[in-house]
């Protein structure tokens, strides 16, 4: 119930106090990620965590201008050191770990008091020339971290449980 809780207390956290992120916690939301599952135990996440003030209005622009990433303390570039693994049901498992390892994070975030937003709308390229990222390793996503400025969403919208899920065959 408690992990359910704070997983319903998440939100996309789109303005942020300057205050920087504790050490500490920081370290405690990247334990987070590093203790989540991968596809063959391969680990194959790499994090890339800026907080110079330069870098993240650098890495605000590759992220088309959205203003809350160069306001946060934290930028996280989530990246996969194995971008053409496929795993036999045809699916690449570096996005899908990486996705996992970021999930850990925005929750444990909520623990320690911050918040986080995805952010999937990026330039690549231009990431990678920020964070000196080589070839072939693959910008996931980038995640921002730091505490809330504002009050959270009086509600979030989520479409009910019996049109995304049916029991023994499908049914939608
Ligand atoms: C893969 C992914 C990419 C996203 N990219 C962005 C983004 O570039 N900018 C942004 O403001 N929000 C982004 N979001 C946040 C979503 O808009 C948000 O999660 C969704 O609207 C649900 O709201 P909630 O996170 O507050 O529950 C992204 C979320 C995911 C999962």
């Amino acid at each position: 119930m408690a992990v359910l809780s704070q997983i319903m207390r998440r939100y996309s956290v789109r303005a942020y106090q300057a205050r920087s992120v504790e050490p500490e916690k920081l370290k405690n939301v990247l334990e987070a990620a590093r203790w989540a599952p991968s596809a063959r135990n391969m680990q194959d996440w790499r994090f890339v965590v800026a907080q110079d003030a330069e870098t993240r209005q650098r890495l605000m622009a590759a992220a088309n201008g959205q203003p809350f990433v160069g306001q946060a303390p934290v930028v996280i570039a989530c990246c996969t050191i194995q971008p053409d693994y496929v795993m036999r049901c045809g699916q690449p498992s570096g996005p899908i770990d990486v996705a996992i390892a970021m999930d850990h994070m925005t929750l444990q975030a909520v623990e320690e008091g911050l918040g986080t937003c995805w952010i999937g709308s990026f330039y690549e390229d231009q990431v990678k020339a920020v964070l000196n990222i080589p070839d072939p390793v693959r910008v996931i996503e980038l995640l921002t971290l730091g505490y809330p400025a504002g009050t959270p969403p009086a509600s979030k919208k989520r479409e009910p449980m019996d049109g995304m899920v049916s029991y023994e065959t499908w049914r939608f």
